[in-house]
C-alpha cells in the first residue's frame, strides 16, 4: 500500500516572499485590458517595489475604465502613447500572440523593459528579432512563462536533480479544455496566432524542457479546423538515450491537466493545473510515497514579476531562469511542428524566412 506523507517543501519554507522588495521601485505600464491582464494585475501591484502607473488599450474608454477599476493613474488610448511616456520603465504585454512581435518591438524601440505573455511571438524569426533588439538596446526582455518561477516547479526540478528518483526518462503532460468555437476569439483566430499549440503547449513543454532539456526530434499530429487552426495536437519529443516526452494540448477536450515525470527509480507527478500546481506527488521505488503542498501567493504570478523586477534592478537583460535561448528554441520547436502540420498564420509569412 502506498503511504502519503504531507511534507512542507524545504526550499519554499525558507524562501523570502515574492512580494518583498529586492531594490528600487520600478514604474510599470500594462498593455491591453483583456482577460489575463485583469487576472494578473493585482499580483504585479502587490510587489512592494512595483508602481503600476499606467494602462494602455486600443480604446481610450476601455483604458480609463480599467484604470479606474484597478486604481491606476494614467490611461492611454494607444499603446505607443504609453511607450512614449518617459516615466514608465517596464511594460507587461498581454495581447494575443499574433500581435506580440509588433507591440514588444515598439516598446523596446521606445526604451522600455518588456515582459511579454506567452507564446513570446508566433515564430522563431520574430523571437530572434526581439532578442536582438533587446540586446542592442541593453533592455530586459522576458517571455512570461510564470510556471517556471513557481515554488512547486522549482521544487520539482530540485527533486529530479537530486537523483532521488533516478534519471528522468519519460514526461507525460497534457493541457486541454473545451473552448466553444467563436471566430472572433483569439483562440480560433489565425491572425491572433490561434490554436492549441501556441496557446497551451508552452506549459507541458516547460515540464519536458525543465526535466530533459531540448529534444533531438519532434513529431506531431493534429486536427485543424476549417480556418487552419489546430484544435488538438499530440507532440512526441525524442531525446538521446531512453528518453521521451508525450505532450497533448486541446481546445476540444477537457483533460487531467497534470504532468508526470517517470524516472528510473520512481516518478513525480503534479495535481492540476500543471502550469500552477499546488501539490507534487513523489513516488520513489525504494521508499514511501509523499505529497508536498504549496500555498500560492496571490494568483502566483507574483513570482514571475519578482524575477523580472529583480533582473531589471540588477541591470540584467534576460532572466537566468527564463532565458532568451529558451524562448527562441521553444518557438523553433513550434515552427517545426507547424511545418509538419501545415499551420500558417497570415501575419507570419513575411517573417518566417530565416526561422
Ligand atoms: N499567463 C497566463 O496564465 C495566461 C492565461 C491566458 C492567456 N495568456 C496569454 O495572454 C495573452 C492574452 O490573452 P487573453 O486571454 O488575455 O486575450 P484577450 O482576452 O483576447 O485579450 C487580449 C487583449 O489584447 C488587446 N489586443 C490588441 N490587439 C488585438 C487584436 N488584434 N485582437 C484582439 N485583441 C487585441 C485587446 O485589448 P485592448 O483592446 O484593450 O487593447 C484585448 O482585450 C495571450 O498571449 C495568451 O497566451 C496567458
Amino acid at each position: 500500500m502506498v503511504s502519503y506523507i504531507q511534507a512542507p517543501p524545504a526550499a519554499a519554507a525558507s524562501a523570502p516572499s515574492p512580494i518583498k522588495a529586492t531594490g528600487r521601485s520600478l514604474n510599470w505600464g500594462v498593455v491591453s485590458t483583456g482577460r489575463i491582464v485583469s487576472k494578473v494585475i493585482a499580483d504585479l501591484q502587490s510587489l512592494e517595489d512595483a508602481n503600476v502607473i499606467a494602462v494602455s488599450s486600443r480604446n481610450e474608454e476601455r483604458a480609463r475604465a480599467f484604470a479606474d477599476e484597478h486604481d491606476i493613474e494614467w490611461a492611454y488610448g494607444s499603446y505607443q502613447a504609453m511607450f512614449d511616456e518617459p516615466e514608465i520603465e517596464a511594460v507587461y504585454i498581454a495581447t494575443p500572440h499574433g500581435q506580440h512581435f509588433e507591440i514588444a518591438m515598439a516598446a523596446l524601440k521606445s526604451g522600455k523593459n518588456v515582459v511579454c505573455e506567452k507564446s513570446l511571438t508566433i515564430n522563431a524569426a520574430e523571437a530572434r528579432a526581439l532578442v536582438a533588439e533587446a540586446a542592442a538596446q541593453d533592455l530586459f526582455l522576458m517571455e512570461a512563462v510564470w510556471s517556471r518561477f513557481t515554488p512547486a516547479f522549482a521544487r520539482a526540478m530540485e527533486i529530479l536533480e537530486s537523483g532521488e528518483l533516478g534519471e528522468p526518462s519519460w514526461v507525460q503532460a497534457d493541457l486541454g479544455f473545451k473552448a466553444q468555437y467563436d471566430p472572433q476569439w483569439r483562440l480560433f483566430d489565425p491572425t491572433a496566432g490561434g490554436g492549441a499549440l501556441l496557446d497551451l503547449a508552452v506549459y507541458p513543454l516547460t515540464w519536458a524542457i525543465g526535466t530533459m532539456g531540448f529534444p533531438t526530434s519532434v513529431q506531431a499530429s493534429a486536427d485543424l479546423n476549417e480556418d487552419g487552426v489546430d484544435l488538438q495536437t499530440a507532440i512526441t519529443l525524442g531525446y538521446s538515450g531512453v528518453r521521451h516526452a508525450q505532450l497533448m494540448v486541446s481546445l476540444n477536450s477537457s483533460s487531467t491537466r497534470e504532468a508526470r515525470v517517470s524516472c528510473t527509480a520512481g516518478w513525480l507527478g503534479t495535481n492540476a493545473p500543471l502550469h500552477n500546481p499546488t501539490k507534487l506527488f513523489i513516488h520513489p521505488v525504494n521508499g514511501p510515497a509523499r505529497t508536498e503542498v504549496f500555498e500560492p501567493v496571490g494568483e502566483n504570478y507574483t513570482y514571475e514579476f519578482r524575477e523580472a523586477t529583480r533582473c531589471i534592478q540588477e541591470g540584467l537583460t534576460e532572466s537566468p531562469t527564463m532565458t532568451w535561448e529558451h524562448s527562441i528554441n521553444t518557438m523553433a520547436i513550434f515552427d517545426g511542428i507547424r511545418h509538419q502540420l501545415g499551420i500558417r498564420y497570415p501575419n507570419d509569412l513575411a517573417r518566417t524566412s530565416n526561422s
